[in-house]
């Protein structure tokens, strides 16, 4: 039994990552290796040689396919061997490594966790900053040495920023204004929405204008393991609401939690912006200033996760700010149990 979903798409990796050379990578407990072919396309195949299981990541690309480094055995990109280690022997086309479905979408590569039959691209999670005209999207990626579920729950929890965060983007006004938390259409909202507040410095920059603004910070989850972060300003007199709010600056924080193993995931972060979207130097300096600001998290999520292996007779307990995470994980622990459900029914 494990703690992440099946029959779902996850982020393999930055669309950057992935090139001619395999990249290895672990996904939901399975060794995977990806790679491009001669017309870009990726090829997602289990890293593992169905001869000796050596990581065929380790082997060498001809054409499009792949040779592994051990005993010579040649798999075309679908998996099947095209030419056996002894080369006279005639090849035995039941000799494969399993492949799995890949999308590219929104600058990842995607790949489908589950049956292949059922990869349904229609189902990859809407992070639609990422690819919308009008905006801009960049970011980066850390291995986390935690559960995939404990970087959710401090997602959908900002209050750590006054802590975790003092020296970046913590301030203390953020622990006055309310939250709200709620569901729909199958997606976890902690709304936090500060009416006629002063802009703090960053926002202020990016607005480029005097005066009050409306400021919020609206995090969602969705399933599998996503968390996209709303944040911005907008000036009082536009008349900004929860439901429309692009009269002033807008990003978004986009997340996306691949598990690895149960105690161990790819972290993917980024933000997506609508403003100064040309401006490279920007991008490269926010980037920079957003690792800054994930690795305060990792250091935090890495040493909790240490701390709950270290005291197996003590449980997590959940304070109202724990909502969001709480709510999250009541989707995903739902989806597990639906999906099993299914399984055994067909
Ligand atoms: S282990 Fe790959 S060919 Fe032998
Ligand atoms: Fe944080």
């Amino acid at each position: 039994m494990t703690t992440w979903l099946r029959n779902a798409w996850y982020v393999a990796a930055w669309d950057s990552e992935v090139d001619a050379a395999p990249l290895a990578r672990t996904i939901c407990g399975t060794p995977m290796m990806f790679y491009r072919k001669l017309d870009r396309s990726v090829v997602a195949m289990r890293d593992a040689c169905p001869h000796r299981l050596l990581p065929l990541s380790m082997g060498l690309r001809e054409g499009d396919s792949i040779r592994c480094k051990y005993h010579g055995l040649k798999l075309g990109p679908d998996g099947v061997a095209q030419e056996m280690p002894m080369k006279s022997k005639a090849v035995n086309r039941r000799v494969c490594a399993d492949t799995y479905a890949v999308v590219e979408r929104h600058r990842f590569v995607w790949v489908w966790i589950g049956d292949n039959d059922r990869a349904d691209p229609a189902l990859i999670p809407d992070l639609w900053p990422c690819s919308r005209d009008g905006w801009t999207f960049d970011g980066g990626y850390y291995p986390v040495a935690c559960d995939y579920r404990l970087m959710i729950d401090n997602l959908m929890d900002l209050t750590h920023e006054t802590y975790v965060h003092s020296s970046s983007i913590g301030q203390v006004e953020i622990l006055e204004a309310p939250i709200e938390t709620h569901v729909a259409n199958g997606h976890v909202f902690v709304t936090r929405w500060m009416e006629g507040v002063d802009a703090p410095p960053f926002w202020r920059g990016a607005l480029k204008k005097d005066g009050p603004v409306d400021r919020w910070q609206i995090c969602q989850f969705m399933l599998p393991a996503s968390v996209m972060i709303d944040v911005g300003v907008a000036p009082v007199e536009a008349g900004a609401t929860l439901a429309e709010h692009d009269q002033g600056v807008r990003g978004m924080v986009i997340d996306f939690m691949t598990p690895e193993s149960e105690t161990s995931h790819h972290y993917f972060w980024g933000m997506a912006r609508n403003f100064d979207i040309e401006d490279a130097g920007f991008t490269a300096r926010f980037k920079a200033q957003q690792g800054g600001v994930f690795a305060e998290d990792k250091e935090i999520l890495e040493a909790q996760q240490s701390a709950i292996l270290n005291n197996p007779d003590m449980k997590l307990s959940a304070y109202r700010i724990d909502e969001g995470g709480v709510r999250s994980r009541q989707l995903i622990a739902r989806a597990i149990a639906a999906g099993r459900q299914m399984e055994e029914q067909a």
